[in-house]
C-alpha cells in the first residue's frame, strides 16, 4: 500500500481504519446472527433451514434475490426456496430456476461468482454460489445483488459461515432424517408385521376353533362307532347319531326314516323337534311318494338352501315351510349292494347350506347307520334262515365241494336215522339208494357241474332200517356273493312218500269214478246191450228147435240138424262175445295199453249202442279215414272215452222234435302227427255261461247224471298226450272232438 501525506494522511487513515473496522465489526455481528442461527435450526426440518438462511442473509447482506435448493439421493429437487421482491419472483418462477443456475448449479466449483441479466435493472446481478453440505453435496445457495462490489469478501465469509453453518444443520437434519426415516420404516414394518401377526393368530385361533370342533365331531363318530353295540342298541345309536349330526350342523330339527321292505315304505324311526303335523304326513311314506322316488333314483343327497325358492323336493319343501323351516338336507342311506336303507334329513330356520365338512361327516354318520342297519337285516336273514333249515320238515344237508358232508339238519338225520349227536357219514353219495347211487356219477354230478344245480326224483337209504324214502332232490351251490365261487354243496330233499300213497289213493279213486261212469253208461245202453244178447240167444232158441225138428224125422236129417248147430254155435259165440265185451267195459281190470284202430273202437262203440241210436231215431252218419295209423292206448279207456261222447251226443238230441237228429261221427288224421275223432249231433247244445264248465268233475245239467263223463275223459286223453274241446256247430248242436299221438314205432 502507498503512503498517505503524514496528517493528512494521518487522518484520513484514522478514519480508514475506522471505517475499517466498521466494516469488520459489522462482518462480526452478521457472522455472530448467522452463527445464532444454529441455535434456532436444531431440530428444524431443511425448508425451514433454507428459510431463515435465505432471510436472514437477504437481510443483512441486502441481497436482491436468494435461491436455496436441496437434492435428494437421486438428484431430484427437493427443496426448493426462491427470495426476491414481487416483480423479480414473478419473472424467475417463470423461467425453471434449474434452466437458469444450472451453471452454478451443476458447477463442481464452489464457492464461485459471476452475473446474470435482472430483468429490473439493465446493469445486471452479480452472483455467489456455494454448494451446501460437509461430506456430500447437498445443494446449492444462489446469493444475489445489484451492487457492484458485490459479494466482498467480507460478505463472501459471511455467506460461506451461513452456508457451513446451514450444511451442518442440514447433515445434521439429513442424518437425523434418515434414522427417523428408518425409524418410521422400522416401526411401519412392525406394525404391519404386528397386524399381520394379528390376523395370522386370528385365522390360526378360527383354524384351531374349527379344528377342535372337527375333532370334537369325528371323535363323536368315532366313539359312536367304536363302541361295542350290540344290534338291539340300533335304535340308540341312530338317535345318538341324529344328535350328533344335528349339533355338527346346528340344525333346528331332524329325522331318520328307514325303508321296511316288508312294509314297503319309509319308516321314522328317529326325530327332533318335528311337529305333529310334520309327523302324521312322514312317519310312513310309502313307496311311490315323489320325494322319495327321487333320492331313490338318484340315490344323492338333496339339499335345499331355500324351500321358498324353486320346487324341487316335493312335497317335502311345502311341508318344511309350513313347519317353520326355511331350508333342509335329507342324505339317503346307501347301502353296501347299492339299496337305499334310509334318510338322514335335518331341517334349517334360516336360509343355509351345510359345510363341506358337515356334509361329509353326515355321509360318514349315514355309512355307520346304513352298515348298523344292513346288519341287523342280515342277522335277521341268517337267524330266520338257520331257524328255517333247523325247523324245516325237509333233509337238508350241506357239503364240501368233493362230497363230504358237513351238515344235515334234523328232518334230514330222522329221515336217514341218524340220532342227534350221531356223526354224519362221509361221502354223499352213501346217502343215496344202491339204485341212485349209480347215477350220480353218470347222470347227477355231471349236470351239476355243468349248470350248477340239478332236480329230480331220488330215492335215500336209511342207515338203520334200510328203507328207502323216495324224494324229490334238489342239489345245488353255495356261492359267494357277488364273486359267484363255489363255495360248498348242498342238497334238499322232500320226501314224497306221502304224496306217492296220496297219488296212488287218488289213481284208486279216479278209477273206481271212471268204473261208475261206465257203469252208468252201461245202464244208459242196457236195453242196446239186451238186444244184442236177446237176438243171438232167440236165434240159438230157434235153431235149437229146429235142430230138434230136424233130428225128429222118420228120417231125421242130420245135415239141417248140423246147420242148426252150426248157427247155434255162431250165435252163441255172438251172446258170449257182447258178455264179454260189456264184462271187460265193467270189470276193474289193470291198464294195459296196446296199439289200437281208433277206427275199430268207435266201430265197437257204435255196435254196443246202435241199438240205442235206433230207439231214439237218431241216424248215424260216419266219415272214417282209411289206413289210420294206431295209437298206443288202453282199450277199455279209448272205449269209454268214445261212448261218453256218443251217449252225451244222444241225449243231447232227446228234446229235438222238429227236425232229424244225426249224430256224424269222424276220425281224420292231423298234420301234427295226431288222429282227431269228433262226434258230432244237432242237439240243442249248451248255454254259454256253462260252457266252460263242460270238463269240470261233478258237471251236470242231466237228473241222473253224474257229471263225471267228460272230466274222466279228458284225464283219458290228456294222460295219452292228446287234447279234448268242445265246439259249438253253425247250427245245431255241439261237436266233442279228441286227439290222440300216433303211436311211434317204438311203442
Ligand atoms: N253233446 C252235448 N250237447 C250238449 N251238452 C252236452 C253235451 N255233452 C255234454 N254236455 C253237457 O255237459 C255236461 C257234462 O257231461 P258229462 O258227460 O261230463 O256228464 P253227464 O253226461 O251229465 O253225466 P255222466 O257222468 O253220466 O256222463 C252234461 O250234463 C251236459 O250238460
Ligand atoms: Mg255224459
Amino acid at each position: 500500500m502507498k503512503a498517505a501525506p503524514v496528517q493528512a494522511s494521518a487522518d484520513s487513515s484514522r478514519s480508514a481504519l475506522g471505517s475499517e473496522r466498521d466494516g469488520i465489526d459489522q462482518t462480526v455481528s452478521q457472522i455472530d446472527e448467522v452463527l445464532n442461527l444454529a441455535q434456532e435450526w436444531r431440530q428444524a426440518a431443511p425448508e425451514q433451514i433454507l428459510n431463515t438462511l435465505s432471510e436472514t442473509l437477504a437481510r443483512i447482506l441486502r441481497l436482491t434475490l436468494v435461491y436455496a435448493v436441496i437434492d435428494d439421493a437421486g438428484g431430484a429437487r427437493e427443496v426448493e426456496l426462491f427470495h426476491a421482491d414481487a416483480i423479480r419472483d414473478s419473472f424467475f418462477r417463470a423461467h425453471r430456476f434449474a434452466d437458469l443456475f444450472a451453471p452454478w448449479l451443476d458447477s463442481s466449483i464452489s464457492p464461485a461468482t459471476g452475473s446474470f441479466p435482472d430483468p429490473v435493472d439493465a446493469s445486471g446481478l452479480r452472483i455467489a454460489a456455494i454448494h451446501l453440505g460437509m461430506n456430500r453435496r447437498l445443494g446449492t445457495l444462489i446469493a444475489a445483488s445489484q451492487r457492484i462490489d458485490y459479494p466482498t469478501a467480507k460478505e463472501m465469509v459471511v455467506l460461506r459461515v451461513a452456508v457451513n453453518q446451514a450444511s451442518a444443520a442440514l447433515a445434521e437434519q439429513v442424518h437425523f432424517g434418515e434414522r427417523r426415516h428408518a425409524a418410521a420404516e422400522f416401526e411401519a414394518r412392525m406394525s404391519n408385521r404386528a397386524a399381520q401377526l394379528i390376523r395370522a393368530n386370528r385365522e390360526l385361533k378360527g383354524v384351531r376353533d374349527e379344528l377342535t370342533a372337527e375333532l370334537g365331531a369325528m371323535e363323536d363318530l368315532h366313539e359312536l362307532s367304536t363302541r361295542q353295540r350290540r344290534l338291539s342298541d340300533m335304535p340308540s345309536a341312530i338317535n345318538d347319531a341324529l344328535d350328533s349330526v344335528m349339533e355338527l350342523q346346528s340344525a333346528s330339527a331332524g329325522a331318520v326314516q328307514l325303508y321296511e321292505p316288508n312294509l314297503k315304505g319309509l319308516l321314522m324311526v328317529a326325530y327332533r323337534s318335528l311337529s305333529p303335523e310334520f309327523l302324521s304326513r312322514f312317519t310312513f311314506v310309502r313307496d311311490g311318494d315323489p320325494a322319495w322316488g327321487r333320492i331313490l333314483g338318484t340315490r344323492s343327497r338333496v339339499i335345499v338352501e331355500d324351500a321358498n325358492g324353486p320346487e324341487n323336493f316335493a312335497p317335502y319343501q311345502q311341508i318344511a315351510i309350513a313347519a317353520g323351516f326355511r331350508s333342509l338336507q335329507a342324505t339317503p342311506l346307501v347301502g353296501h349292494r347299492g339299496n337305499v336303507a334310509g334318510v338322514f334329513s335335518t331341517y334349517f330356520r334360516e336360509v343355509h347350506r351345510p359345510s363341506d365338512f358337515e356334509l361329509c361327516m353326515t355321509d360318514l354318520y349315514c355309512r355307520y347307520i346304513t352298515e348298523m342297519v344292513d346288519r341287523k337285516r342280515a342277522e335277521e336273514e341268517r337267524s330266520k334262515l338257520a331257524s328255517i333249515v333247523e325247523n324245516s320238515a325237509d333233509f337238508i344237508g350241506i357239503a364240501s365241494l368233493d362230497g363230504r358232508a358237513l351238515f344235515l339238519n334234523p328232518a334230514g338225520r330222522s329221515m336217514v336215522g341218524l340220532g342227534k349227536g350221531a356223526p354224519l357219514p362221509e361221502g354223499i353219495v352213501s346217502y343215496l339208494s344202491a339204485k341212485d347211487a349209480e347215477r350220480v356219477s353218470s347222470e347227477i354230478w355231471p349236470a351239476v357241474e355243468r349248470c350248477g344245480y340239478w332236480a329230480g326224483e331220488t330215492s335215500l337209504r336209511n342207515f338203520q332200517t334200510g328203507d328207502v324214502i323216495p324224494v324229490l332232490q334238489h342239489i345245488f351251490f353255495l356261492t359267494e356273493s357277488p364273486s359267484g365261487v363255489r363255495l360248498a354243496l348242498a342238497t334238499v330233499c322232500r320226501d314224497i312218500r306221502e304224496r306217492r300213497h296220496a297219488e296212488r289213493e287218488a289213481d284208486e279213486i279216479r278209477q273206481e269214478l271212471s268204473r261208475a261212469s261206465r257203469f252208468m253208461s252201461l245202464g244208459e245202453i242196457s236195453t242196446s246191450i239186451a238186444h244184442e244178447i236177446n237176438q243171438p240167444l232167440a236165434a240159438i232158441a230157434a235153431n235149437g228147435a229146429a235142430c230138434m225138428r230136424w233130428l225128429h224125422r222118420e228120417v231125421p236129417d242130420i245135415g239141417e240138424a248140423r246147420a242148426s248147430l252150426e248157427r247155434i254155435i255162431r250165435d252163441a259165440n255172438r251172446a258170449g262175445d257182447v258178455i264179454q265185451r260189456v264184462r271187460a267195459f265193467a270189470t276193474k281190470g289193470a291198464l294195459t295199453r296196446s296199439l289200437l284202430s281208433v277206427n275199430e273202437i268207435t266201430s265197437e262203440v257204435l255196435f254196443l249202442t246202435h241199438n240205442e241210436l235206433e230207439r231214439e231215431s237218431v241216424t248215424l252218419r260216419t266219415q272214417l279215414a282209411d289206413n289210420l295209423p294206431v295209437v298206443a292206448a288202453d282199450r277199455v279207456e279209448l272205449q269209454q272215452v268214445v261212448m261218453n261222447l256218443v251217449i252225451n251226443a244222444i241225449e243231447s238230441m232227446r228234446a229235438v222234435v222238429d227236425r232229424q237228429r244225426v249224430l256224424l261221427i269222424k276220425s281224420t288224421r292231423e298234420p301234427s302227427s295226431m288222429i282227431e275223432v269228433s262226434v258230432c249231433d244237432n242237439g240243442n247244445g249248451i248255454p254259454a255261461e256253462q260252457r266252460g264248465r263242460l270238463f269240470e268233475t261233478f258237471f251236470t245239467t242231466k237228473p241222473q247224471g253224474l257229471g263225471l263223463g267228460l272230466s274222466i275223459s279228458r284225464r283219458i286223453v290228456e294222460a295219452l298226450g292228446g287234447r279234448i274241446a268242445a265246439t259249438e256247430n253253425p247250427d245245431h248242436g255241439l261237436t266233442l272232438s279228441f286227439t290222440l299221438p300216433i303211436a311211434s314205432p317204438a311203442s
